[in-house]
């Protein structure tokens, strides 16, 4: 399944076109089924119907861990790089994650987890989150993991949504010199879930912790338990290919995030197949990824991806900057990384801290980067080449989205020619097309339009959990037949594709979807504002960065005060990862006489740009402009 030339990239396309069930039927033979599928694929994007090797059973984790452990089971699958760089990292062996895996799958079975059950995890990255996401799996039961930087009222939001009745955390988090009350963030948030049965509760920072009787237990005493019953394995539970196999919330742009439903058989293909190839992993290469698993980059890049593969991945639990900004180089140093895949938010900030952290740095044992989640502009592209591939490493660009499970356009290392700032060519089985405003399709080369994708692939999103209205309206309404991404692009003379960044109402900062919609509530939920208006702005580290309108005439206090209230409230409502990086307060916001706020024009001066704002004529009241204007931060 592995392509290894330009001439096998080009076949490779040219099948997955022509014959795309042929080509996933070919793919989908290097994976582990109990039984194989009836059909292929059966799909129309009007309803959205997708389904993918439907018939066939499998459970996915006998893909990532019950067929390597004869032929690695004691090579490493998860290296774990502890917050603290003075404290014992761990190795975790393909038997060893086995063990575990089988362990805590007991665990949850013990406290009543069965197959189709959805279950929420919160914790840090500790290898314990790599293992409560796979133990799900194992039993058929659905995971939804919440990042740790999202607030109780969030997990809450997610936790009702998906009827979680079994919630993983640990008593607390650390992150560089922060530390993070992960169990009374749940504590708070499950005041509002009765659906919530047990909690499980790793200790890892022995932080103290309320526990209640009969809904609380500490993850030890129950691995204690299971060993007392004297079960090592967990049988696999058979799934079928198109048995949910998790949930994971994203935000878009209008109301709440929505729950993305991934199913077992697709996914697995999917993010197996792109990790090998994107990666051209090799057998003993050590992996490293500095996402988040609370993210699709995990989930996918982390976990399912390279464990299908048997590749060693490593999972840090840390900041890039603490205990200074040389940690992912002390990382790639110490476990002699090989392949490097970060965010250029990342890239960016350590770039500002020049060459200084990567003294007496030995980056040697790298052979391949990778970038996601935002453009990678082309300065911080040639740092990344220069200072950390000694221009000897390809950059493989990859983008991609939460929906789209894997891989979407993407360099393949050493076969795709690159080019800085391109994501350069679509992998096999994605077919993309760019169109105008009324989904007319922009034909040949050196073009600019709205990115669709116009054939399923097996990696794709199924479903919005509970609503799949909102998965049509989302995702298939707004062209007729296109799966649309609502991301902004550009297609040069050469056929390469760069990703220009969203067109809807959706904030990427640093790599993170921030609904503004969302942000708006937030602030509105604040007593004395009246209203809001979020955008955008360039931002030098983030990408972008949130710049908040706010109408707030009665404010206690003075206007920094005033400031901090509405960041707290933010805080309180969404995450810290949402909180504005500008407030700037305002007596109205440009409106329509329908009432519709003029973003455009807001936008424009929150870039700075106030030369030329365009027509305003139509607002009902144009003087605002001009105070929003004097007022500009
Ligand atoms: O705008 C695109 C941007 O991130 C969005 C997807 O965000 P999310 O679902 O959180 O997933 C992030 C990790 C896959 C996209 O719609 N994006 C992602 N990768 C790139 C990118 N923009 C430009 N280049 C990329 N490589």
């Amino acid at each position: 399944m592995k392509i290894t030339s330009f001439p096998e990239y080009e076949q490779a396309y040219k099948k997955s076109v022509e014959q795309p069930e042929q080509f996933w039927k070919e793919i989908a033979d290097n994976f582990l089924w109990r039984k194989k599928w009836d059909k292929i694929l059966n799909w129309n994007f009007t309803e959205p119907k997708i389904e993918w090797f439907k018939g066939a059973k499998l459970n996915i984790t006998e893909n990532c861990l019950d067929r390597h452990l004869e032929t690695m089971g004691d090579k490493p699958a998860i290296i774990w790089e502890p917050n603290d760089p003075t404290e014992d990292h761990r190795v975790l062996t393909y038997k060893q994650l086995y063990d575990k895996v089988c362990q805590f799958a007991n665990v949850l079975k013990n406290n009543g987890a069965k197959k189709g059950d959805r279950i929420c995890i919160y914790m840090p990255m500790v290898p314990e989150l790599a293992i409560a996401v796979l133990a799900c799996a194992r039993l058929g039961a659905i995971h939804s993991v919440v990042f740790g930087g999202f607030s109780a009222q969030s997990i809450a939001d997610r936790i009702l949504d998906a009827e979680c009745n079994i919630v993983i955390t640990t008593d607390g988090g650390v992150r560089g010199d922060k530390k993070i009350p992960m169990k009374t963030v749940i504590d708070d948030a499950l005041v509002r879930c009765p659906s919530v049965k047990k909690v499980i509760v790793l200790t890892h920072t022995r932080t103290p912790v309320s526990m209640i009787k009969g809904r609380d237990v500490w993850w030890e005493d129950e691995i204690k338990k299971v060993e007392t019953q004297g079960n090592k394995e967990f049988i696999a539970e058979e799934m079928d290919a198109e048995d949910m196999l998790f949930i994971l919330y994203t935000s878009g742009s209008t109301g709440k995030p929505k729950g993305v439903v991934h199913t077992c058989g697709g996914y697995m293909v999917y993010a197996g197949y792109t990790f090998t190839n994107a990666f051209q992993y090799e057998p003993g290469e050590v992996y490293f990824c500095t996402a988040d698993i609370g993210w699709i980059t995990g989930h996918s890049y982390i976990v399912y991806g390279p464990l299908s593969q048997g590749a060693t991945t490593v999972m840090f639990e840390g900041v890039p900057t603490w205990p200074d900004a040389g940690r992912f180089w002390d990382i790639v140093d110490k476990y002699k990384v090989n392949i490097f895949y970060t965010a250029p938010t990342a890239i960016r900030s350590l770039m500002s801290f020049g060459d200084e952290p990567l003294k007496g740095k030995d980056l040697s044992s790298l052979t391949k980067l990778g970038s996601v989640g935002e453009p990678l502009n082309e300065e911080a592209w040639h740092w990344f080449d220069e200072r950390i591939g000694k221009k000897k490493c390809p950059i493989v660009d990859t983008w991609w989205q939460t929906e789209t499970g894997g891989f979407m356009i993407s360099p393949i290392a050493n076969v795709t020619p690159l080019k800085p700032g391109y994501a350069t060519l679509p992998l096999p089985g994605v077919q993309p097309i760019l169109v105008d405003e009324k989904g007319e399709e922009i034909l040949g080369n050196g073009v600019s339009g709205n990115l669709c994708i116009k054939f399923p692939w097996p990696g794709m999103l199924r479903t919005t959990y509970g609503d799949h209205e909102r998965c049509r309206t989302t995702y298939f309404a707004t062209y007729k037949d296109l799966y649309f991404t609502g991301d902004g692009c550009l297609r040069d003379e050469d056929g390469y594709y760069r990703i220009t960044g969203r067109v809807d109402d959706v904030l990427n900062v640093s790599g993170h979807r921030i609904g503004t919609a969302e942000v708006e509530n937030a602030i509105n939920m604040h007593s004395s504002v009246v209203e809001s208006a979020v955008v955008g702005y360039p931002h030098d580290i983030k990408g972008q960065g949130v710049y908040a309108f706010v109408v707030c005439p009665n404010q206690h206090g003075d206007q920094e005060l005033a400031r901090k209230d509405i960041m707290m409230t933010v805080s309180r409502i969404i995450g810290a990862i949402a909180k504005p990086d500008k407030i700037q307060f305002v007596t109205g916001l440009p409106k329509t006489r329908s009432g519709k706020i003029m973003r455009r024009i807001l936008r424009k001066i929150a870039e700075g740009d106030t030369s030329n704002l365009g027509d305003i004529s139509t607002l009902l009241d144009p003087g605002v402009v001009e105070d929003i204007k004097a007022g500009a931060l």
